[in-house]
């Protein structure tokens, strides 16, 4: 009966384009309805997993008219198997994982595979993996953001010869590796030249964010309290980092970057203990997938134009990479007119007078 109407309608429509087949021969043989599996990684490492994918990727879905089953891994490898078991079980026809090691990413990767569902690594490639399409940002741009964000907001505090401390994300995920990547591409040079000073740099195992705290307090304690300047991954190490310096009375006299334009961030950059962030439109990043991955479920492979190496296994996995863009106090604003967050979370009764300067109206 439903192919009945279809056919009369493509009738219609191909007296009008005259186009030859009608759509179901045109459909690839492997065309499936789409429904796509999607798993996050938790829920504390950064805000942005509940506050903005989950969100924006609902959005994409919803638009598509597409079946969608998002849940996340609470940082729970086991957790993040079954998870998988259970969405191959249920049919979907592509999943989507952001992983929470390369290892146990690749494991659920190639177990889609070899049901023949096709897959996409969300925002962390997964390294040895076989995902058809990578989404995320330009990795070492954002790096790259952080180190000059940190060398900005040092020589506008005029800080002689600045003691530097590094707390990276997860040594398992990619992206930090890349992170830092980009940060030290900056600040080598001035390690170098004896410009300033590396005192300490540790990875916070799984983006802990407290635990990067403990690590912080131990560097400073280390250091003499002589820190100047902190290369924070992301806004919640950078949080873990401004909170040990308030126990010291040292907030807003140590510049320390970020990443993620969170509340907590953008209202640590209002008040200024916080140099700057990194905003990363998560919208456009959904976008990209939700449409990718429509396309995959019918069978069809849509060409974008980057491609991102795969140290493990050299391969060209085909990528969108969006340009992140950094965020000081002078343009936090952006952030609340691009709708990442609302002058409601943003500006309640301590950070008021404060966005007002702010020009966020
Ligand atoms: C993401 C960051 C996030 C971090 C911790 C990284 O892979 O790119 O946006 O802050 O993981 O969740």
């Amino acid at each position: 009966m439903r192919k009945g109407i279809l056919a009369v309608a493509m009738t219609g429509l191909m007296a009008v384009s005259g186009l030859a087949a009608c759509a179901e021969d045109a459909q690839p043989a492997d065309s499936k309805t789409p429904f796509v599996g999607v798993i996050l990684p938790d829920s504390k490492s950064s805000a942005r997993w509940e506050t903005a994918d989950r969100k924006y990727l609902e959005e994409a879905f919803k638009a598509a008219n597409v079946k969608y089953d998002i849940q996340n891994a609470q940082g729970d490898k086991t957790q993040f198997q079954s998870i998988a078991d259970q969405m191959i079980t249920k049919g979907v026809t592509v999943l989507v994982i952001v992983n929470l090691d390369s290892g146990t990413g690749k494991a659920v990767l190639d177990k889609a595979a070899a049901q023949g569902i096709p897959t996409i690594d969300y925002d962390r490639l997964t390294l040895g993996g076989n995902a058809k399409y990578y989404v995320s940002f330009d990795n070492v741009a954002v790096g790259r953001l952080q180190g000059e964000g940190l060398v900005k907001c040092l020589t506008e505090k005029g800080t002689k010869n600045p003691a530097i401390a590094q707390l990276n994300g997860s040594p398992t995920d990619n992206n930090a590796t890349l992170f830092k990547e980009g940060g030290v591409s900056v600040l080598k040079p001035k390690y170098d030249a004896k410009e300033y000073t590396l005192v300490d740099d540790q990875a916070v195992p799984d983006w802990d964010n407290a635990q990067g705290g403990v690590l912080f307090e131990q560097m400073l304690t280390k250091a003499n309290g002589k820190i100047d300047g902190v290369l924070a991954a992301n806004d919640g190490l950078g949080n873990a980092a401004i909170s040990i310096l308030k126990k010291n009375k040292l907030n807003g006299k140590v510049p320390v970057t970020g990443q993620d334009a969170t509340v907590q961030g953008l209202q640590n950059i209002l008040l200024g203990d916080q140099c700057m962030t990194v905003y990363k439109a998560v919208k456009k990043e959904a976008t990209a997938t939700a449409e990718l991955a429509i396309a995959l479920a019918q069978g069809q492979t849509k060409s974008v134009s980057q491609t991102t190496k795969d140290s493990e296994t050299g391969k060209d996995v085909p990528s969108v990479l969006l340009e992140p863009q950094a965020i000081y106090f002078a343009n936090v604003k952006d952030v609340v007119t691009d709708g990442y967050v609302t002058k409601a979370e943003l500006c309640t009764a301590d950070f008021a007078a404060k966005c007002t300067e702010a020009g966020i109206s």
